[in-house]
């Protein structure tokens, strides 16, 4: 990897950081505002940036910044990932065994054996929020 390539990589994750950091607005400490949508295992914004961090680490160079798509592969925000249609199995499978083309015209994805599994689980839960975020579930 280049230097420009690393540099680019700090700011981003640095740029993350802050974002996903940064105390909410629109709930300041000490306001007990119930959340407004009921979920049973509310994502720590820890885990979002971790994923967040693994997401771009090993997958953004194809799923592009935001899971938003590349020239190199499909966005996995989008009505084709979301959870009904692909589950998490099928995110820990894509990593371990990589996937034959068979939605896009990008070619297949390649086995990713030095991403694990528990890192694939922090990044699935970032996919997920992003997905959720765009309305997609
Ligand atoms: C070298 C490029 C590349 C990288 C890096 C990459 N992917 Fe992919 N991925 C693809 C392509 C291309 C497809 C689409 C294959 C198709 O359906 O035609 C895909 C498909 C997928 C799918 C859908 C699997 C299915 O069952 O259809 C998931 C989930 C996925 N990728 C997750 C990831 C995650 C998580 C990472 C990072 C840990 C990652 N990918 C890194 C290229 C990549």
């Amino acid at each position: 990897m280049n230097q420009k390539i690393i540099f680019a990589a700090v700011v981003v994750a640095a740029t993350a950081a802050v974002f996903l950091l940064a105390p909410s607005p629109s709930n300041p400490p000490g306001s007990q505002k119930p959340p407004n949508k009921t979920s049973s295992s509310p994502v720590s914004k820890a885990t979002l940036l971790k994923g967040g961090v693994l997401f771009f680490q090993n997958c953004m160079v194809c799923h592009g910044k935001g899971a938003m798509g590349s020239d190199n592969g499909p966005p996995l925000v989008h009505r084709t990932y979301e959870p009904n249609h692909h589950a998490d199995s099928a995110f820990y499978l894509a990593v371990a065994r990589g996937v034959r083309q068979h939605h896009w015209k990008f070619g297949d994805m390649m086995p990713l054996p030095k991403v694990k599994r528990e890192d694939v689980a922090h990044i699935i839960r970032y996919v997920r929020d992003l997905q959720k975020n765009a309305g997609i579930f």
